[in-house]
């Protein structure tokens, strides 16, 4: 294992699917680097450039103008190769090959475990990870980059749809990505003044939605969004239901992809490059299997054994979300 006052050249790779304000990290870890006279490498494509060997050194230009763009510069890959202790070897080989001493991995859930592994059983260097991905499902941070763009893409879309459905009198159903956690369901429901949520935590029923809308048309209402988090049901789906129990007309639209790009939010901005600064200087000290997290606005690190497991504290949080979202949609 490298001590500390070894470290010298560290790299940085994105891994599984991007995030607005990757770039943002990429350029914080990269110009913090320099700063701190580190030599700063680049590795393409996640996990599956590091077996590859796709490495390139870069420099304070290199990251020029990538603050506001979404995606990310060092493009990215879910790389099943990696998952294997033969895919790591190789990965292994390529950071000993270029002398690399600390590797930042951006990512989420899963690049984060492949990282635990890699960290394990890489003898020659530190693994730091910064969390990105939109699904805010890492535990030991209350955000990670690229959730806050995501709940502002799908919230100017359902903003959008309110005008139709509101015009025409009718029901919508809207899905939005962010696997099992419901994190954009949640807060983009609230924010959006949905009716109804439907995220596995809060165990739907369906016949007790219909009951609600049929109540709620007697009493005046003539619309409804209702957001469905993927994973808990299709949103073509529940529109056939609801329209079978109640007879209203319904329409349903999955927001898809585009909740992962455009131009990152100030949030994530300025939450990506303090994740970014904080991996630096944690590969600085020495630190590794590390996870940088952020909470109550105090950056933080965490094993990644922790950051990997299921995150109950942001359950309970979506919970009262929800709740209050019932409330204010009566
Ligand atoms: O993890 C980010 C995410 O966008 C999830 O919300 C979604 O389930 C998944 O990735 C989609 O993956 P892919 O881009 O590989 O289809």
């Amino acid at each position: 294992m490298a001590k500390k006052d070894e470290i010298k050249r560290i790299a940085v790779l994105t891994s599984g699917g991007d995030a607005a304000g990757m770039n943002a990290c990429i350029r914080s870890a990269v110009r913090c680097g320099i700063y701190n006279e580190l030599e700063v490498y680049g590795i393409t494509k996640g996990y599956q450039g590091l077996i590859d060997g796709d490495i390139e050194k870069l420099g304070l230009r290199s990251v020029s103008n990538i603050l506001t763009r979404g995606g990310t510069v060092l493009k990215t890959s879910r790389c099943m190769e990696f998952k294997n202790t033969k895919g790591r070897k190789k990965a292994i080989a390529t950071l000993n090959k270029h002398k690399i001493d600390g590797l930042i991995v951006i990512g989420g859930n899963g690049s984060f475990k492949g990282a635990f592994e890699l960290n394990r059983e890489w003898k020659k260097g530190f693994v730091v990870g910064i969390p990105g991905t939109i699904d805010n499902d890492i535990t030991g941070t209350d955000f990670t980059i690229g959730a806050d763009t995501a709940v502002n893409t799908a919230l100017d879309a359902i903003d959008k749809i309110r005008d139709t459905v509101h015009s025409m009198e009718r029901i919508f159903v809207v899905e939005v990505m962010g696997r099992e956690e419901g994190f954009i369901a949640i807060r983009v429901g609230l924010a959006g003044g949905a009716e109804d949520i439907l995220v596995p935590a809060t165990e739907y029923n369906i016949d007790d939605m219909c009951n609600d809308i049929r109540k709620g048309r007697k009493k005046g209402k003539i619309s409804w969004i209702i957001v469905v988090a993927e994973g808990t049901a299709s949103a073509p789906e529940v529109a056939k239901l609801i329209h079978q129990n109640t007879d209203f007309e319904v329409r349903s639209i999955t927001l898809g992809h585009i909740q992962r790009g455009g131009s990152p939010t100030a949030f994530d901005r300025i939450l990506a490059s303090r994740m970014g600064a904080a991996a630096v200087e944690a590969l600085i000290k020495g630190e590794s299997g590390k996870a940088v997290g952020i909470e109550s606005d105090r950056i933080v690190l965490s094993d990644f054994m922790i950051a990997c497991q299921h995150c109950k504290k942001k359950m309970s949080l979506d919970k009262e979300l929800y709740k209050l979202t019932r409330i204010l949609a009566t």
